[in-house]
């Protein structure tokens, strides 16, 4: 079985201890950086942008998985690529030409990834799951860090994984909101590859131990 994945949310960090946080992360046992980027139009949230990406990218010695919950997101793939970041992933609701902006992604050397809403059917990804390196299921509404994570994404990953085994993709399947201790194995047995934790891990008391018995628990 491949190498089961955890990707710390900056979200969740001290923005005023940014590179504090960044280095606890290179030095835990995480995998990737997991960034928010939120536009107030598509999510009711505004988050960070270039400047700080551009920051992060300069500290950060693990990949920047990066998920945009913006509208219109292929007016910015060339500028995500040149501040440096490895996986691009865009919102299914949000991409009238999802085919498009998978290939516009992957041709400036990215990963490209597709997330979808808690309501967004994984029917819906049967023709683009070839295209895809990453689908993120969201497991809370898209906006905030420190929601509860919805029950019903067991089943939704338990389908991804068979549309994805059935048509021969090889997308990687990501968990992004309420991810913690409780729900971390479960998601993996249903066939998860990627979880990423911002609250869970930022607002634990020690974020390193956090991080390395979470990958404890789905190793
Ligand atoms: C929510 C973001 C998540 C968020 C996860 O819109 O996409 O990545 O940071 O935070 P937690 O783990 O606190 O739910
Ligand atoms: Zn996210």
């Amino acid at each position: 079985m491949s190498k089961k994945i955890i990707a710390p949310s900056l979200l969740a960090s001290d923005f005023a201890n940014l590179q504090r946080d960044i280095e606890m992360v290179n030095q835990s046992e995480a995998d990737w950086f997991h960034l928010d980027i939120m536009d107030g139009v598509f999510v009711p949230n505004i988050s960070f942008g270039m400047p700080v990406i551009k920051a992060i990218a300069e500290h950060a010695k693990k990949p920047l998985d990066t998920h945009l919950m913006i509208v219109d997101p292929d007016r910015y793939i060339k500028t995500f690529a040149s501040l440096g970041v490895h996986h691009l992933s865009v919102h299914y609701e949000a991409c009238p030409h999802l085919h498009r902006t998978l290939q516009a992604i992957k041709a400036e050397g990215m990963k490209a990834g597709v997330a979808i809403n808690p309501h967004t059917s994984i029917n819906l990804l049967e023709d683009p799951i070839q295209d895809i390196d990453i689908v993120v299921v969201m497991s809370v509404n898209p906006g905030f860090g420190g929601q509860s994570f919805i029950e019903n994404t067991f089943q939704k990953v338990q389908d991804l994984k068979n549309l994805i085994d059935r048509k021969n993709s090889k997308a990687l399947i990501e968990i992004d909101g309420g991810v913690n201790a409780t729900n971390a194995k479960k998601l993996v047995d249903f066939g998860a590859d990627v979880l990423v934790a911002g609250s869970f891990v930022f607002k634990s008391d020690n974020p390193t131990k956090t991080i390395k018995k979470l990958k404890e628990e789905i190793a």
